[in-house]
């Protein structure tokens, strides 16, 4: 397999993930990519691996350029296994005794996760001589684990930044300029929502440091570990990441649910039109059809987030609680909620969810709205009602 190169001497030796669907849970309809990097000076240094069963696509892209066992150091910006599960095999091939340099929780998450592969962890300082240059390094913790940090290559003005700007793509395309926005941006903030969402106010932090020390304005080329790397124009996708970390409310509701007769399924139809109709950009994502990674990124922009489900065994339905578990563990800031559905006997779903709601930190202008059995047109007030006071709420939250 053929590396890619990047700039003289700096080569992409990563891997390509055309078959991965299911990400820890995260959907990825489009695969992924594990990208690596390979610096070739009087220390040959190789950034990041790639996730275990990948380890022969990475050695193949590099010995085009050089025999592996040529390789003198790695570093590795980030333990979590997509990036580290090929290290120990990688390792046996260029010579188990090279240093593999991470941060100081990087080194311990290693050290943990491959107890018996003996690997000689380093923690690295400010800076690591590669030869000629030093490579230097910039914490950046919670983008997204506690051990992550960027590697920064001035020279060409490379910044090595493991997950951060990165997104799930498998394709032979390695470069922004190859690419449309209208392609990538929904990869883009489906990413964010999902992985950096929680860490929104620590990025917002590191992102502010990294402008004020100089380092982005030094940033010629960003290479992530996944997706795009971005020659072409690194301010947009960092211009994004300036503006996703506001979580700033938008004329948008996101309508959630799932039905088990379609009758609350004909209640998220008419919340929808009435929403449109008072100017809301209004989404439907029902979780018959929609992954709740999905789902979440639809809500991630949106000022209000409104969940519907039928009441089975007295309890919401399995669909939308595992939503609604998904959505807490990201902490959404700044959301306006409500809930819905048909019952038939007890009825309990939408003040459980309301509950839940509440219990996450939403504003909740409007009581669950439930109704008895199968609804028909004139039944519907009640919805219509919601989707006024809705659209006033969220007229308000986006100001
Ligand atoms: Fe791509 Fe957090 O690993």
């Amino acid at each position: 397999m053929e590396p890619i190169k990047i700039v003289d001497n700096i080569y992409w030796v990563g891997a390509v993930d055309y078959d991965i669907r299911d990400f820890h849970g995260y959907l990825t309809p489009k695969g992924s990519s594990y990208n690596a990097y390979l610096i070739i000076d009087d220390k040959i240094t190789l950034i990041d691996t790639v996730k275990h069963g990948f380890e022969e696509e990475l050695l193949s892209r590099v010995a085009k350029i050089v025999d592996p066992t040529k390789i003198d150091q790695v570093v590795s910006n980030h333990a979590e296994m997509d990036h580290s599960g090929g290290l120990p095999e990688i390792l046996k091939t260029i010579g188990i005794e090279k240093p593999v340099y991470a941060s100081k929780l990087g080194v311990q998450a290693l050290g943990a996760q491959f107890q018996n592969a003996g690997l000689n962890l380093q923690a690295v300082g400010e800076k690591l001589s590669v030869g000629q240059q030093d490579l230097h390094f910039v914490e950046t913790r919670m983008i997204h684990w506690p051990d992550s940090m960027f590697s920064f290559l001035p020279g060409p003005g490379i910044l090595f930044s493991q997950d951060g700007f990165g997104f799930h793509l498998a394709s032979t395309q390695r470069f922004d300029d190859e690419l449309d926005e209208h392609f990538w941006g929904p990869l883009a903030i489906n990413y964010f929502a999902n992985i950096l969402t929680l860490y929104t106010a620590p990025i917002s932090k590191i992102l502010e440091k990294a402008v004020s020390s100089g380092l982005l304005g030094q940033t010629k080329i960003i290479c992530p570990d996944h997706g795009l790397i971005w020659r072409k124009d690194p301010g947009r996708i960092v211009a994004l990441y300036q503006e996703w970390v506001q979580q700033k409310p938008k004329n948008k509701a996101v309508i959630v649910f799932d039905t088990m007769w379609h009758s609350t399924e004909f209640m998220a139809r008419e919340l929808t039109d009435a929403l449109a109709s008072l100017g809301v950009e209004a989404k439907y994502q029902s979780l018959k059809n929609v992954h709740r990674s999905q789902a979440v990124t639809e809500c991630y922009e949106a000022a209000a987030i409104v969940v519907g489900s039928p009441t089975i065994n007295n309890q919401m339905y399995p669909s939308v609680a595992d939503f609604l578990q998904y959505a807490k563990g990201l902490k959404f800031q700044n959301k306006i909620g409500a809930s819905f559905g048909s019952y038939g006997w007890s009825g309990e779903a939408p003040k459980l969810i309301q509950a839940e709601l509440a219990t996450m930190g939403y504003a909740l202008p409007s009581p669950e709205i439930r109704y008895r059995w199968v609804p028909l047109e004139k039944d519907l007030g009640p919805i219509r009602d919601l989707a006024k006071t809705l659209a006033e709420a969220i007229k308000k939250a986006v100001g």
